[in-house]
């Protein structure tokens, strides 16, 4: 049973000396390893685990090819400034060939787990001396999995999966009491810079969570460029999280006096406090029609914008 720790009654300090006591207690004179994918999750663990450990603790970004433009070398350069040094590696191959013909939505998350876990970062952690992996499992992360909601790719223990058979390592979860706003704070006290505490949440399977059907190069490429005008126009609003979903339906549409029969963006813009619950923003209709336009002249094969405006529940934050 985890005891919840809400944003109102954590204090910060404490909480950060307690969990850099326990790391450290629990890695002892060895070395840990942590992967950042740079969302406020794994940045923030990054920040606890380097303030217990220091350059024992060694830091790596997987570029699977299926985060957003120029995030690896962005994060990477955030951290730099923070004294920590990011190691990428490049895995987008291994990525693609496993997501190749997928298209059941946890049969993605599967694969990119399996990935993820047992070739890439298994390989860097069996060629390192690592026996510890910190991690940034929240809260929220483990009731929607216990409920089946959905298989959040970084929950092992929950299900009964020991990752020291399974994978060869003990992982570490510092932060699985609290929820997204309770991490905030943790990380916004450990220095982080605004700019990348408040970023908004990314999920871990990243842009294949956003692609509805097969996950390739060119239809990651295809949500990656509709994701940097949503992301652009939609920055200054106060909402929680907004996105491009690439669906796999095509539409008729016309592009030059021609016939297109091209693909379809859906745009989600959500309100919400925790992710638990979410409300879809009332934007504006100016400030959708400027997406509209945006994307269909901006991103090669899209004919039709949408915009989501049901509620979480029955929705979820997320497509896929
Ligand atoms: P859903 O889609 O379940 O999302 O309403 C709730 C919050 O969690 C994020 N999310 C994920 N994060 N791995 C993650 O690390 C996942 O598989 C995943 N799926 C959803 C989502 O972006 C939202 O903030």
């Amino acid at each position: 049973m985890i005891t919840e720790v809400t944003a109102q009654e954590l204090n910060t300090e404490s909480f950060i000396e307690e969990k850099v006591r326990e790391i450290k207690n629990v890695v002892g004179e060895g070395t840990a390893i942590n992967a950042l994918s740079g969302g406020v999750d794994s940045s923030t663990v990054t920040m606890l685990g380097h303030r217990a450990l220091g350059k024992r603790l060694r830091t790596v970004f997987v570029e699977n090819g299926l985060m957003r433009a120029g995030e690896p070398q962005q994060v990477a350069g955030f951290f730099r400034e923070l004294g920590v040094t990011v190691e990428i590696i490049d895995a987008r191959d291994e990525f693609f060939a496993a997501l190749k013909g997928i298209t059941d939505p946890e049969e993605k998350r599967e694969a990119i787990t399996q990935t993820f876990y047992k070739k890439v970062f298994g390989r860097i952690v069996r060629e390192s001396d690592a026996k510890y992996l910190l991690q940034g499992t929240i809260l929220t992360d483990v009731d929607e999995t216990v409920a089946g909601i959905k298989r959040q790719h970084n929950v092992f223990e929950q299900l009964g999966i020991n990752p020291q058979d399974a994978f060869g390592y003990k992982i570490i979860e510092p932060l699985i009491q609290l929820r997204k706003d309770g991490v905030r704070r943790v990380g916004k006290a450990l220095g982080l810079s605004s700019e990348l505490f408040e970023r908004i949440p990314f999920p871990g399977p990243a842009l294949s969570a956003r692609v509805i059907g097969e996950v390739t190069p060119d239809r990651i490429e295809t949500v990656r460029k509709a994701t940097v005008i949503v992301e652009r126009m939609l920055k200054e609003t106060d909402a929680f999280q907004y996105m491009a979903i690439l669906h796999e339906d095509r539409v008729t549409g016309m592009r030059d006096g021609r016939r297109d029969f091209g693909g379809q963006i859906e745009v989600r813009c959500w309100d919400s406090v925790d992710a638990r619950t979410a409300t879809p923003t009332r934007l504006s209709f100016d400030t959708l029609e400027s997406l509209a336009d945006e994307i269909v002249s901006e991103v090669p094969g899209i004919v039709s914008v949408t915009y989501n405006i049901a509620t979480k529940p029955p929705s979820t934050i997320e497509a896929i």
